[in-house]
């Protein structure tokens, strides 16, 4: 393995803050792999991606990268880089398997294997409740309906109780969604993520039901977990830009701004709702599914907000003829192709986003600490005849966009971390294995693990906790 060299003086060095948090991110579905093992049942991601059409070449995550069985090996890799932090995600199926009734105490062993192991090699667990694989039986069972049902925000309450008992006490920090937007939007009424429908008008309960059900957990957690636990929720906010000045153009970037950003952060930290989303999305509902005194839950104060972060949005006024998925955006909104270099994922690589949406989260939330939960790239990355991964693209990716957030520091923006998406290549939802976000290069048929140049270079800004040249 290549040695990290902390020996090199470089020029200029951008210095972050002591005490700054490094991560690696993944995520249950996307890397455990084992998935009928010690109980685990069906989540809606394994009926969705077995369902043909679904996910590109039809993979699964039955097997992903193996981190079940090479949990400790991941750790050992993690301990290599000098990570400080650790995401990872507690698959709801495996610990409570068909999401009502008693916890599955193997399921659990294996999380609780996990916190051990990363705090005896001296990283800090941060754990996310839910990372978009919901027990089958809540979604396809009787009664079902997922995140359309308002049970279902009582039932995530119960499963975080399960979790805070079992390994409440290791956890540093919490997170209890992440990107319900995704879960909402893509799964509800896009239907490009499970559970597949194409119903707006169910996508806007099932956001409110998710941003329910986190108030309901953070409560659960509070209660049971000691109390220098932090407790987060993590968004995928999006850096709104308008194509151009004109009225309706900044119309079209206000109505993404409702749908995307102010639908979770109006509730949960402002305790109402986006009044101009609800006058925008009332010929599909009244909204009656917000009763009285779910906002008081939703705004249940917590100690830090994540922020995933890919690439700006460029919106402009839309037309009959490109009507979009979205509630309240229909023909009103148009997203404009980007302009410049973009990932594997067709994405443009633009850390000025990343910037602004910090800078107005200062301004907007001046008393909440930010984590950067997720940040990466995907590229089409290949081991050469040396079995070495060269990855400049995505070392200049990570260098921009860590030199925005040096840039936010400055600008006094209090960001508390960084996690890169992801430590390994892994199951990218729709689009399969065929997207490599890793910073280590996963071989599939093998389930060898190769550090990308990527994870060295990064090893390298963990060691001087700065930016260099
Ligand atoms: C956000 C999601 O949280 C993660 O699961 C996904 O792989 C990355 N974005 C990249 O698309």
């Amino acid at each position: 393995m290549t040695s990290v060299d902390t020996n090199r003086q470089p020029a200029t060095e951008l210095t972050f803050p002591t005490g700054f948090r490094w991560g690696t991110a993944t995520a249950a579905y996307q890397v455990e792999g084992a998935a009928a093992e010690d109980g685990r049942s069906p989540s809606i991601w394994d009926t969705f991606s077995r369902t043909p059409g679904k996910v590109r070449n039809g993979d699964t995550g039955d097997t992903a990268a193996d981190h079940y069985h090479r949990m400790s090996e991941d750790v050992a890799l993690m301990k290599d880089l000098g990570v400080t932090d650790y995401r990872f995600s507690i698959s709801w199926p495996r610990v409570q398997p068909t999401g009502r009734g008693p916890a599955a105490q193997r399921g659990l062993d294996f999380y609780r294997r996990l916190v051990d192991e990363l705090r005896h090699a001296g990283i800090r667990p941060v754990a996310t409740l839910y990372h978009w694989d919901l027990p089958h039986e809540l979604q396809h069972g009787d009664p079902g309906g997922g995140w359309m049902r308002r049970e279902t925000a009582d039932r995530f309450a119960e499963y975080a109780g399960i979790v805070a008992e079992a390994i409440g006490d290791r956890v540093d920090t919490w997170t209890t969604l992440n990107e319900p937007w995704c879960a909402a939007f893509l799964g509800y009424a896009e239907g490009v993520h499970a559970p597949g429908l194409t119903e707006p008008a169910s996508a806007l309960r099932a956001a409110h039901h998710l941003n329910l059900a986190h108030g309901h957990a953070v409560r659960v957690l509070r209660s049971a977990l000691p109390d220098t636990a932090e407790i987060s929720l993590t968004l995928n906010l999006y850096a709104v830009r308008p194509h151009t000045t004109s009225e309706v153009d900044r119309d079209a970037a206000r109505r993404i701004d409702a749908l995307g950003n102010r639908i979770f952060l109006d509730p949960v930290f402002h305790r109402s709702l986006p009044q101009d989303l609800v006058a925008d999305t009332a010929a599909l509902t009244d909204w009656s599914f917000v009763q009285d005194g779910d906002l008081d839950v939703t705004s249940t104060p917590i100690d830090s907000l994540g922020i995933n972060y890919y690439a700006p949005t460029v919106v402009a006024a839309g037309s009959h003829e490109t009507p979009s998925p979205w509630p309240g955006a229909e023909r009103h909104v148009r997203f404009v192709p980007p302009q410049g270099p973009r990932t594997a994922m067709d994405w443009p690589v633009d850390s000025g986003g990343l910037h602004e949406l910090l800078v107005r989260l200062r301004d907007e939330l001046p008393t909440t600490p930010l984590l950067i939960t997720e940040n990466g790239a995907a590229y089409d990355d290949y081991a050469d005849p040396e079995g070495d991964v060269h990855d400049p693209e995505r070392i200049a990716y990570l260098r921009s966009h860590l030199t925005a957030v040096h840039r936010a520091l400055a600008e006094g923006v209090n960001v508390r971390g960084y996690f890169v998406w992801s430590l390994l290549d892994n199951f990218e939802w729709a689009f399969g294995y065929g997207k490599r976000f890793g910073i280590v290069h996963v071989d599939f048929a093998s389930q060898r693990r190769t550090p990308k140049d990527s994870a060295w270079w990064y090893a390298n800004v963990i060691a001087r906790n700065a930016l260099s040249d």
